[in-house]
């Protein structure tokens, strides 16, 4: 209880940050990108635990969430409205500046057995996407990052994907259904400490 208040609490403190400061007009992707960091984090390094890490996200990746956010295809608590803000060009202008900006990995507590089994796991239905550690470097990709994300953003992000608040490609849907088969959602929990554990 206690933490979803502090939770929603930060979660104004930020749309108030960010809504005086989306008034810039006619602004650059550094300028419209600075407006983000209030929950991001500087350059989109964020401090965590509910937003994730936009820094070098992929540009296409990031264009089309955006897009989704704003057409209200993928389940947000706020970025659906936070979207609803921006031109295409806008979009694409705070993309580019995202993407050329250095990825972070979160520092956070894990479970090194876990994160172990999560390894395996990894390797077994998600690597060809994700890459080696849930940061795929192949850009054509656009899979999004796993490896040093903040737990609390994977967690909610795994339940979307398993309620199907959020959609995923056929490929990766099989993938999920068979490691959901084979360890069901401990096989979950134990792939989000194994992405959690890249530091
Ligand atoms: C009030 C806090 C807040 C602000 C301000 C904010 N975000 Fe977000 N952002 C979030 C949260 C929380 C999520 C996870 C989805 C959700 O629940 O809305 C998210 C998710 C995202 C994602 C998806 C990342 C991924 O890996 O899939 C992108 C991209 C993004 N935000 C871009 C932006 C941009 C660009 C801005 C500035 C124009 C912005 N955000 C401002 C909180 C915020
Ligand atoms: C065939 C390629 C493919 C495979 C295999 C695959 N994924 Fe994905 N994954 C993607 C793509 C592409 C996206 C981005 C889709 C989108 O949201 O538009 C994605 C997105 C995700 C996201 C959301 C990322 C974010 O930042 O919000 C998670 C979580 C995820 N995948 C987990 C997994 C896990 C776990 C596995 C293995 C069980 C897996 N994926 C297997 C291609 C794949």
């Amino acid at each position: 209880m206690k933490k979803t208040r502090v939770l929603q609490a930060a979660l104004i403190t930020c749309s108030l940050v960010f809504s005086a400061a989306s008034h810039a007009g006619g602004a650059s992707g550094a300028m419209l990108g600075n407006t983000c960091a209030g929950c991001h984090g500087t350059n989109g390094v964020s401090n965590g635990p509910a937003a994730p890490t936009i820094a070098g996200i992929d540009y296409d990746y990031m264009v089309e969430a955006m897009e989704e956010f704003k057409a209200g295809e993928r389940n947000a608590t706020i970025m659906t409205r936070i979207a609803k803000g921006y031109t295409d060009a806008e979009i694409e202008a705070m993309s580019e500046f995202f993407a050329g900006k250095k990825y972070v990995k979160a520092m956070q507590k894990y479970d090194a057995a876990a994160a172990k089994r999560g390894a395996k796991l990894h390797k077994k239905y998600c690597k060809n996407c994700h890459g080696d550690t849930g940061i795929s470097t192949d850009k054509d990709d656009d899979s999004g990052v796993l490896g040093g994300q903040w737990k609390p953003y994977l967690n909610y992000t795994f339940a979307d994907l398993k309620d199907g608040k959020r959609s995923m490609g056929k490929k990766m849907k099989k993938k999920m259904k068979n490691l959901q088969k084979a360890k069901g959602d401990a096989g979950v929990a134990d792939l989000i400490e194994y992405y959690a554990s890249q530091q």
